[in-house]
């Protein structure tokens, strides 16, 4: 096998190609005889990309994942929209949010009890325009975080919230608006979804107008239960009010297109706006300082301009399978136009 760095300067992602035999069989017995190997580079690097192997199915996908992790799991109570795809136990459609949504870096359902430790991406169809999942080391971002914004953070702790809202009551003009809770938990039983949230242990609250608020109490920084580093593991640059807008400036220097201009445009003055008309807790997703104050603008800009200076983007290529360490590297995508159909599945403990 022949091995290399996208990003050398940051080590990130280890390529692993063959420099013979490309069949997924011989992939197999690769990682069957190297499994101990590639596990400590996966927790050193952060994430391996195999590219150039004949990984010609979303199940032949399933199978190579479930070699390098077998606990692979299928619930999911994030916020990405996600459709289970055919003829696969664990595989599902990485988002199925519109193309030109920011989503911005993230370490897998950091805010959740239970978070997938690998994550594994499949390119069924390379996207036409744009449509990367960037990649960053979050101890890295840890480091080299503003000292003022890393005390702050280690010392307060963070809230997350998400207001869904009541069957038929969704806004059209709300961009932030999450799906109604029976659209995102498939049930209009409110003692089934209980259930749901008692089982991951997930705060949650029943308005008088019907909507559902949860929350999520967590640290903003961990150690990584292998590497011992600090990770900066948490969902702020993807929930909190302010952070869509700084992303797509980001996004713009990066893709410098009329529509990436007007979004930026957009969403710095629709982020006024929404925060002049509605509190902190009720917006449709927030990220707060656990004790319910808001976080201040200027530490979202130096968490954004952290992870910016510290992330691999690199194009998707057919038939890619990118298995990333989730407990110490996050992943995102950048807005694409035309087709694209990237993958997903998930390991737990
Ligand atoms: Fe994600």
């Amino acid at each position: 096998m022949k091995t290399y760095f996208i990003d050398e300067q940051q080590q990130l992602p280890l390529v692993i190609e063959p420099d013979g035999d490309k069949s997924a069989e011989g992939l197999k017995e690769y990682i069957r005889k190297n499994h101990k190997e590639l596990l400590d580079k996966m927790y050193k690097h952060g994430a391996i990309l195999f590219r150039g192997f004949d990984i010609s199915s979303p199940k032949v996908f399933e199978e190579i994942s479930v070699l390098i992790d077998p606990n692979l799991k299928n619930d999911y109570l994030g916020t990405s929209p996600r459709d289970k795809v055919a003829g696969t136990d664990y595989v599902f459609s990485a988002s199925e949010l519109p193309g030109f949504y920011p989503i911005p870096q993230h370490c897998e359902m950091s805010y959740m009890k239970n978070k997938p430790i690998k994550l594994f991406f499949y390119c069924n169809v390379e996207p036409e325009y744009g449509g990367e999942t960037p990649i960053c080391n979050f101890r890295k971002v840890y480091n080299e975080l503003d000292s003022e914004v890393k005390r702050e953070f280690e010392k307060r702790g963070l809230k997350l919230i998400r207001n869904y809202s009541a069957p038929g009551k969704r806004s059209k003009f709300n961009l932030w608006e999450l799906k109604s809770w029976p659209d995102i938990f498939h049930t209009t039983d409110k003692e089934e979804v209980e259930k749901q949230f008692r089982k991951y242990e997930v705060d949650f609250a029943w308005k008088e107008n019907g909507d559902l608020r949860l929350t999520h109490t967590n640290d903003a920084v961990v150690e990584h239960p292998i590497t011992r580093e600090k990770v900066w593991f948490n969902h702020t640059q993807v929930f909190n009010i302010d952070a869509a807008s700084i992303e797509y400036e980001f996004i713009h220097q990066r893709q410098k297109r009329l529509k990436t201009f007007m979004m930026k445009w957009f969403l710095n003055v629709a982020t006024k706006l929404k925060k002049r008309g509605t509190s902190p807790e009720e917006q449709s997703m927030n990220m707060l300082f656990a004790d319910g104050t808001e976080i201040p603008n200027k530490y979202i800009r130096n968490i954004e301009e952290t992870i910016w200076k510290n992330m691999v983007i690199f194009p998707w290529k057919k038939n890619d399978l990118l298995a990333i360490d989730n407990l110490g590297t996050s992943h995102g995508r950048l807005p694409y136009e035309g087709k694209r159909q990237i993958m997903v599945c998930w390991s737990e403990e």
